[in-house]
């Protein structure tokens, strides 16, 4: 069943963190499903612009409503991932999705909060939330290239106006984090002291945390076995931490990464163990159980496993 993402922050806020996965193809979307239903977790399926680009959107948004009707005990919300404002129109326009992220960080504050002001006053009159991001988080998002040192954390008092200003639902916080392979090196980590003090200014309010991939060094290791050239400095957030910001007001937690790695392993492996197949199914199938695994497992790390019920009661 989809939800409106409101519906889920309002049961999580404070208790436990709704994971939001990407998806691109069938077997991340079937392995998506599984994985939730087996750690009876409720979720977010996020689309970026490049998976609408490269499975076209019909395609994604059909694969969803087949998912919707092959798993009836699913509850989740689809999310439109780091949108500008053209594709945010487009997904609040289609009546599908639940909410949509307008990402216009990298404009100026002032800018910033009158995108997003547009796309709430729009996404609102359907019913739709919205979801901006102020600070610049470090990596790739999309077109833009951020290194560490140029990425700046979220200033409380700024997201506070920026809140105001806006009318955004939720907001994705630079806390540290970063997208994809390389978030930090040496003891970096999340600032929680930072994310306390944005929580004080902003109370009950839902706080996103983009860049939340593990990378886990064992995955690393065994894709460089199998032929791999990962560098090993790759390192992501330790996953025993998510429960530490969850009480501070994390609310949406996004991976993709780790999911790609654990679709690089099983590739790579089966392909060196059998080097002559040749038919995708066979890597395929356990890329899916592989994936639906791998998400049960952030579920319990997220504490949203086994609040599928209690999400339930609450609708
Ligand atoms: O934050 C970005 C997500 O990992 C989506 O990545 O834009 O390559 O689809 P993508
Ligand atoms: P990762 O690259 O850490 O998986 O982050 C994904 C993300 O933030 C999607 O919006
Ligand atoms: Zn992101």
């Amino acid at each position: 069943m989809i939800v409106t993402t409101k519906q889920l922050f309002e049961v999580a806020y404070g208790k436990f963190a709704v994971g939001a996965y990407n998806i691109n193809n069938m077997e991340q979307t079937l392995g998506l499903f599984r994985g939730n239903i087996q750690s009876k977790a409720p979720f977010i399926v996020q689309i970026s612009k490049g998976a609408r680009k490269y499975a076209e959107v019909k395609m994604l948004e059909n694969m969803i409503r087949a998912a919707e009707e092959l798993f009836p005990e699913a509850i989740f919300a689809v999310h439109l991932d780091h949108g500008d404002e053209e594709t945010c129109y487009d997904c609040i326009d289609s009546g599908f999705y639940s909410s949509v992220m307008i990402d216009a960080s990298h404009h100026p504050f002032k800018e910033n909060a009158a995108i997003t002001k547009r796309v709430v006053e729009r996404a609102h009159a359907k019913g739709i939330s919205v979801e901006a991001e102020l600070g610049q988080l470090g990596g790739v998002e999309e077109d833009v290239k951020v290194d560490e040192k140029n990425a700046n954390l979220t200033d409380p008092n700024e997201a506070k106006e920026f809140v105001r200003q806006s009318g955004c639902d939720s907001l994705a916080v630079a806390i540290g984090t970063s997208h994809g392979a390389y978030k930090f090196t040496g003891s970096q980590g999340l600032h929680f002291n930072r994310i306390a003090e944005i929580q004080k200014l902003l109370p009950q309010y839902p706080l996103v945390m983009h860049g939340s991939s593990s990378v886990p060094a064992e995955e690393v290791r065994r894709i460089n076995e199998a032929g791999g050239g990962i560098p090993t400095t790759a390192k992501g957030v330790d996953e025993n931490e998510f429960a530490k910001a969850i009480p501070l007001g994390v609310t949406k937690v996004n991976i993709d990464t780790d999911g790609r790695l654990v679709w690089t392993r099983v590739h790579r492996e089966f392909f060196r163990d059998y080097p002559e197949a040749f038919d995708f199914r066979k890597p395929g199938t356990t890329y899916m159980t592989e994936y639906a695994n791998f998400i049960a497992h952030k579920n319990e790390k997220l504490l949203s496993a086994g609040k599928l019920e209690e999400v339930r009661k609450s609708l």
